[in-house]
């Protein structure tokens, strides 16, 4: 296996080697787009920045951006699962790729969940020949003496404080602490599905997502997260799908990190009545979504994530309560707010850091950015190619989308690694996909400097 590349500081530097391939364009650079021609050597590694770089292949994207592909924190392929008709490695990782992301980071809650070393090995074995972008695994801290075990081997580990499709129970507060404890020996990402069950109203009625929402209310979220920052700094945490701005504001006091997704941020509990919007945790108030949209678009969330977790819509179409949560949207969470971009209500600067840098470093991987030392995962992007957004034509199998209609900017092409996997809005590639484990600097902070000085 090659050595990793560390991401070198400075961006105009010349190389004297020949780069293998260039990409000539508006590159998103050091904070901004300028026209620059970016080298790329033969194991697709950006390796010189100016604005002459020599090389054996020039690919000049004219007026067209040049932008780092995004990293998807926070996604439910199914696979290993009973659902192949839903979503598997290959037609998610597909998906990913036409949505501009280049790596997913898989959560465990699949059938089996990934429990054990065993569980962990098969799952790489399925992403390896089939995935189309590089995948990390997380696994389930459910219990102690397993993770050690684990943690040579995962690329993080997720824990469910509620119960949620495939892992239930949620550890009792003992038990978690405990846990807590092991978790901190080991320096992986802790993304943590933060609602505590003690607060929901388990007897309130479930017929319809404004209902969902009083009985998984934000205060479940609140309590949670207070719970978790009472936990040793040692913890590399994340904070998965914060739903109100106050749930961000106190996770970024703290410098832990946290995602919001596009259903959060872009739907409400008044946006559909069916259970195709039932989600957990559960879509907000549309007072709550405009203030989580505040916090985003001013750069105060670290991390834009899909929460990818597809059902099928027949599964969907069943009544409220009895309907499973989730909704898919690996494909679409960038392109959602490239359109905000094009629209001028989102600042490109501000999603890059969301969608590619931040969940980048979280991951300990060398890219998220356009630099020398970061590999050549880059989009090609036409901000005018709005279209709106059709589940039917997504590449997921479960053929729908709660953004039906929402206007969206899909990259024209993708490159990864040096490699073109798609071109013209199509996927051209191969499953090429590495399976990845985070290589952190010698000495990084656990924690997240807060946005602000990100
Ligand atoms: O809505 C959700 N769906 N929330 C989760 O925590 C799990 C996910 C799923 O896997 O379906
Ligand atoms: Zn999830």
């Amino acid at each position: 296996m090659a050595p990793p590349v560390r991401p070198r500081s400075g961006t105009a530097r010349k190389e004297a080697a020949e780069a293998e391939l260039v990409l000539c364009g508006r590159a998103w650079v050091a904070g901004r787009l300028q026209p620059l021609e970016v080298g790329i050597d033969g194991e697709g590694t950006i390796r010189a920045i100016g604005r002459n770089v020599r090389g054996a292949r020039r690919h000049d994207v004219g007026e067209r951006v040049l932008l780092p592909a995004a990293t998807d924190v926070h996604v439910h392929l199914r696979d290993p699962g009973p659902e192949a008709e839903v979503e598997t490695i290959a037609s998610g990782t597909v998906g990913a790729a036409l949505g501009g992301v280049g790596l997913v980071g898989e959560m465990p809650n699949t059938e089996p969940a990934v429990t054990s070393v065993e569980r962990l090995e098969e799952k790489e074995a399925r992403v390896r020949g089939r995935a189309a972008t590089d995948v990390l695994l997380y696994a389930a801290a459910l219990e102690p003496r397993a993770l050690a075990a684990l943690a040579r081997r995962a690329g993080g580990f997720k824990l469910y404080l509620a119960p949620t499709t495939g892992i239930d129970p949620a550890p009792e507060a003992g038990q978690l602490d405990a846990l807590l404890a092991e978790l901190a020996h080991h320096d992986l990402p802790l993304a943590v599905h933060a609602e505590d069950p003690g607060r929901f109203r388990t007897g309130l009625a479930a017929v319809d997502p404004v209902s969902w929402d009083e009985r998984r209310p934000v205060d479940a979220e609140e309590s949670a997260v207070r719970r978790l920052l009472a936990a040793s700094a040692w913890l590399r945490l994340h904070v998965a799908h914060a739903t109100a701005a106050p749930i961000v504001a106190l996770a970024r006091a703290r410098g832990v990190s946290c995602e919001v997704t596009a259903q959060h941020l872009l739907l409400s509990n008044a946006s559909g009545r069916d259970g195709r919007f039932k989600v957990n945790p559960p879509l907000r108030s549309e007072l709550a979504r405009a203030a989580l949209w505040r916090e985003f678009a001013e750069g105060r969330v670290p991390i834009l994530a899909s929460d990818h977790a597809p059902h099928a819509a027949l599964a969907k179409a069943l009544p409220f309560d009895v309907a499973p949560s989730g909704v898919p949207g690996v494909q679409t969470t960038v392109p959602l707010m490239l359109a905000k971009v094009g629209e001028g209500k989102l600042a490109l600067d501000v999603l890059l850091r969301a969608a590619c840098d931040r969940p980048a470093r979280l991951l300990g991987q060398p890219m998220g950015r356009i630099a020398p030392g970061h590999r050549a995962n880059l989009l090609v992007v036409e901000f005018r190619s709005r279209r709106p957004i059709r589940g039917a034509q997504l590449r997921s199998p479960c053929g729908w989308s709660p953004f039906e209609g929402f206007p969206a900017v899909f990259p024209v092409e993708h490159w990864h690694d040096g490699e073109r996997v798609v071109d013209g809005g199509e996927y051209v590639g191969r499953p090429c996909g590495r399976v990845v484990r985070p290589e952190y600097a010698p000495g990084a902070a656990a924690r997240l400097p807060p946005p602000e000085r990100a």
